[in-house]
């Protein structure tokens, strides 16, 4: 029997006590450190009345998995440190549940070994949440193999499922939703196979009247088009895959892995838990956490985009932060940088070639609170789409691969000794997506935010720029 070492951090996202949710921002935990929990399953415990969540811990030395840690809190808010979990083998995707029968809390996860040979389901138990978990097992989940993994408890009945891909070879291809004993201790019986549409990452959801699962295409850490299935009974007939966010934004950037309910007392929330994986420095890939729609009505789901939104795990409320825009049209540029016409741009109209120090756009008249407060950028990146020349590639020709970002600088008020930088992932041509940052501009409306580009691998290319959005930070004391 192998003990697994745990330690544990906080959550959630900077600054502090802070209930907005910034998908794809950095998240620190309460002592600063980024969070490092990716693949994640968040479980409420009743016994302590907080949120955990647990998840891949990623390290340079160990970039396919290096344990598991775990961040708890009462509101999706910071609060105290614990352990986390540290085999030698990979651990990917931990989920945890609650066994009443049993009085005690089971972790399960895609157990395997670094070239994924094994394809096995990792079990552990503890007899608190926040562990230590002790190691009980890796086996072979009705004899087949498991890859991705998911967990699933239905709110009605309270019975879990494991979820799982069972690998990438033909006769593999499926995704099974298998019912676990009521102890949790063991996979039951296949209760559904989705049959070979070669599925990963897969979660479901569950609202009053449906059953709902979410599932990626398979393009290992790059993003693709999430696929959302829709259910009377888990044991089927399920729907047909439709894609979950808007066409070719291939799902804002972000992989599915797990749905967070949250039943408040006004109204209950589901939020998509995605990961936003970086292949490049996988250990600090960010997470992408939105809001569910549902119309049952339509049978549809759907994931809108939200820069800023303010959570209140209590009554299950969510509310887009409005913030103030400064378009690509009235900002400066410099350089060889310059502003083209794009019809599917803000005004029209787009800033191109954004490059090094030298050609670069500037934002001017920017008010300002003093404070950090968050700064969407609404770029447009189509390196997919070109460099077919270089390395870099791009997936939407023969033999292509993606280069997966650029990176600009920011810098604001001129201050050229504090250059923050911005990772603008791939995007489709014509496909306008945003990435956040934290930055602090002096109070008043005197502040200017220029951006430059600096080097990803290949060159010192920045994105085409389309507007910023300015957030107030979030009040004090709440
Ligand atoms: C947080 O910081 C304290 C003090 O530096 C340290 O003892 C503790 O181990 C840190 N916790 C985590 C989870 O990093
Ligand atoms: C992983 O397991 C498979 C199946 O047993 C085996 O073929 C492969 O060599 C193992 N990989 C490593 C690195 O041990
Ligand atoms: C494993 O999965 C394959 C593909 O879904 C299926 O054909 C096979 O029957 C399964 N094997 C077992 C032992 O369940
Ligand atoms: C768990 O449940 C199974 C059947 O559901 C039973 O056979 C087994 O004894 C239980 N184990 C424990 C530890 O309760
Ligand atoms: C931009 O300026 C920094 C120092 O200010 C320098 O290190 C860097 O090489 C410059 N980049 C380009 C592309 O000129």
């Amino acid at each position: 029997m192998r003990v697994l070492y745990a330690i544990l951090a906080t959550l959630l996202a900077a600054p502090a006590n802070s209930k907005y949710i910034v998908p794809g921002g950095r998240w620190h935990d309460t002592n600063g450190t980024l969070i490092n929990a990716h693949g994640a399953g968040i479980t409420f415990d009743q016994k302590t009345g907080r949120f955990w969540w647990f998840g891949e811990y990623k390290t340079q030395a160990q970039p396919e998995g290096g344990g598991v840690s775990v961040y708890s809190s009462e509101d999706l808010c910071p609060i105290d440190s614990h352990p986390y979990i540290s085999p030698d083998n990979i651990i990917q995707r931990p989920k945890v549940a609650y066994s009443p029968e049993t009085d005690d809390y089971h972790m399960w996860w895609h157990a395997d070994n670094s070239t994924y040979g094994l394809l096995l389901q990792g079990h552990a138990v503890s007899s608190t949440i926040g562990g230590p978990y002790t190691f009980v097992d890796a086996t072979a989940p009705l004899g087949n193999w498991s890859q991705d993994f998911g967990m699933f408890t239905d709110y009605k009945d309270g019975r879990s499922y494991a979820l799982y891909s069972n690998g990438d070879s033909v006769n593999g291809r499926d995704v099974y939703i298998s019912s676990m004993n009521d102890n949790l201790t063991a996979l039951e019986k296949a209760v559904y196979r989705f049959p070979k549409f070669d599925l990963e990452a897969p979660s479901i959801m569950q609202t009053e009247k449906s059953y709902w699962a979410l599932m990626s295409h398979k393009t290992g850490y790059r993003p693709n088009n999430v696929v959302a299935f829709r259910a009377d009974s888990l044991s089927g007939p399920w729907s047909q895959p439709f894609i979950a966010a808007p066409l070719n934004t291939r799902t804002f950037n972000s992989q599915s892995g797990f749905v967070l309910r949250i039943p408040g007392s006004k109204k209950t929330t589901y939020l998509y838990i995605g990961d936003q994986w970086d292949s490049n420095t996988i250990w600090e890939s960010r997470y992408i956490w939105l809001p569910i729609t549902i119309d049952e009505k339509e049978e549809n789901l759907e994931l809108a985009w939200h820069d800023v939104y303010d959570l209140d795990s209590k009554t299950g409320e969510w509310t887009p932060i409005k913030g103030t825009t400064y378009t690509a049209q009235n900002a400066k540029t410099s350089g060889d940088a310059y502003k083209q016409e794009a019809n599917f741009a803000t005004d029209g109209v787009i800033i191109t070639g954004v490059y090094g120090n030298d050609s670069t756009v500037t934002f001017e008249g920017i008010e300002g609170s003093g404070e950090p407060q968050w700064v969407s950028f609404y770029y447009q990146n189509t390196d997919d789409m070109g460099f077919g020349d270089q390395p870099g590639g791009t997936p939407d020709r023969i033999g292509g691969s993606w280069r997966l970002r650029r990176i600009s600088s920011v810098v604001v008020n001129g201050d050229t000794s504090n250059v923050q930088t911005l990772y603008q992932r791939d995007t489709h041509k014509g496909i306008i997506l945003s990435t956040p940052l934290q930055l602090t501009l002096k109070k008043g409306k005197a502040n200017t935010i220029t951006v430059g580009g600096l080097y990803n691998g290949f060159d010192f290319k920045g994105a085409d720029l389309d507007r910023i959005i300015i957030y107030p930070p979030e009040a004090k004391g709440k």
